[in-house]
């Protein structure tokens, strides 16, 4: 029997990669599925952002492999976008890094930073890929409370101090996923001052400032001190509708990224020009009424949402940013997972379990915004119906 190696004993398959086989069998048992779980946006990019890929899908030119580091061209979009969108000032040449989506970049940052036995500071709640990406990398993956009384902001008092110390990462991700919570500017300079003090490298993981936004974007680069010890991850997914595209960025101080380059560079090659020319377009010309427009949509849907978290009997703020809906579930119901069962495999509604993002994510659940009005609608009919079954 060839074995697979150790360190995917320290891991489990991504959790919606499983859920996704669960649900493709209630499909086939004949139930509609009507999902509200993961975060993918189901409304396309601008047209103009489709016509500009394909145009130069057509160039014959365009099929070969890419620079490492992405074309000077697109560096530059993302320079100028960084810089009217949060008022960020970056070096296109040497302080920007496009990535296959931010998600590698992730794996990437740890691979390149940590060695085996160092540490990184991780929220809980949190994307789940701080923590696989820390463990992969030979790290550990120290976590840190977010609480719901602290609107989901570091207690950085309660970090231990000595833990602090001795981390070489510390992630941060405002706007909040799966929370939808927000950090003010003076909020994220006490944890870029908490960084300095402990010599962390500060990665803020920001795909959803442009969904559903509660104040001006906001970059952590923006910040003072932070450009020495920061970087910033960013994507088209979201903000754009872009994510089967598979594009973002790093950004940071050369010194920071240099490294990620390295690593990257023996791994993938380039990016798919005809992606790198739509997304150079998206990020010079998509312009403020076409996100009002999008995020109309999502607030008419989340409004529709709330329906049903108030039939269900869970709480949930509506003053959120990002694509999802971040809900309490009554002490009444004492398994989590068992209701969020119920709702799969006798409504075919699914939603994500809170636990999936941290202990401190185990009375919730999430719900995205990336469904149809109508498939909502269907789901509120479906709760109004069977109300009794959740009293
Ligand atoms: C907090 C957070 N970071 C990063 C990502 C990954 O985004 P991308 O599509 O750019 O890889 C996601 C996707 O769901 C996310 O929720």
């Amino acid at each position: 029997m060839i074995k697979p190696a150790e360190r995917l004993d320290l891991i489990e398959e991504y959790y919606f990669s499983k859920r996704a086989k669960e649900i493709a069998k209630v499909r086939e048992s004949g139930k509609k599925i009507l999902n509200f779980s993961i975060g993918n946006p189901d409304l396309p990019p601008a047209s103009s952002v489709i016509d500009a890929l394909y145009k130069s899908a057509r160039n014959p030119n365009n099929h070969g492999y890419q620079p490492y580091a992405g074309t000077p061209e697109l560096k530059e979009a993302f320079a100028e976008w960084y810089g009217k969108t949060f008022g960020v000032e970056l070096n296109p040449a040497t302080e920007i890094l496009p990535l296959i989506g931010s998600k590698e970049g992730l794996y990437h940052i740890s691979m390149a930073y940590l060695n085996p036995g160092d540490t990184a500071l991780v929220p809980n709640p949190g994307y789940a890929v701080y923590a696989v990406a820390t463990k992969l990398a030979g790290g550990t993956p120290i976590y840190y409370d977010l609480d719901e009384s602290d609107n989901w902001l570091p207690a950085l008092e309660k970090i231990d101090e000595e833990a602090a110390r001795n981390a070489k990462i510390m992630w941060i991700n405002y706007p909040n996923m799966p929370t939808g919570a927000v950090a003010t500017k003076s909020d994220l300079q006490k944890i870029v001052d908490f960084a300095r003090k402990y010599d962390l490298l500060l990665c803020n993981d920001n795909p959803y400032s442009l969904v559903l936004p509660q104040q001006e974007p906001l970059s952590v680069l923006s910040l003072d001190g932070a450009k020495e010890i920061a970087v910033e991850f960013n994507s088209l997914s979201k903000s754009h509708n872009m994510a089967g595209w598979r594009i973002g960025m790093v950004a940071g101080r050369n010194e920071l990224i240099a490294p990620i380059l390295k690593f990257m560079s023996n791994i993938n090659t380039g990016i798919f020009k005809p992606i790198q020319d739509g997304a150079i377009y998206a990020l010079r010309n998509v312009d403020e009424k076409w996100h009002e427009e999008r995020n109309s949509i999502y607030a008419k849907r989340k409004e529709m949402i709330f329906e049903i978290i108030e039939m269900l009997g869970l709480t949930a703020n509506k003053k959120t940013n990002g694509m999802f809906v971040w809900a309490k579930v009554p002490e009444k119901i004492k398994d989590v997972d068992e209701f969020v069962d119920k709702l799969l495999y006798e409504f075919g509604i699914v939603l994500t379990p809170g636990r999936i993002f941290g202990s401190n994510g185990n009375r919730f659940v999430r719900f995205s915004l990336g469904v149809k009005e109508e498939e909502i609608a269907e789901a509120v009919e479906i709760i109004r119906r069977n109300r009794d079954k959740f009293a």
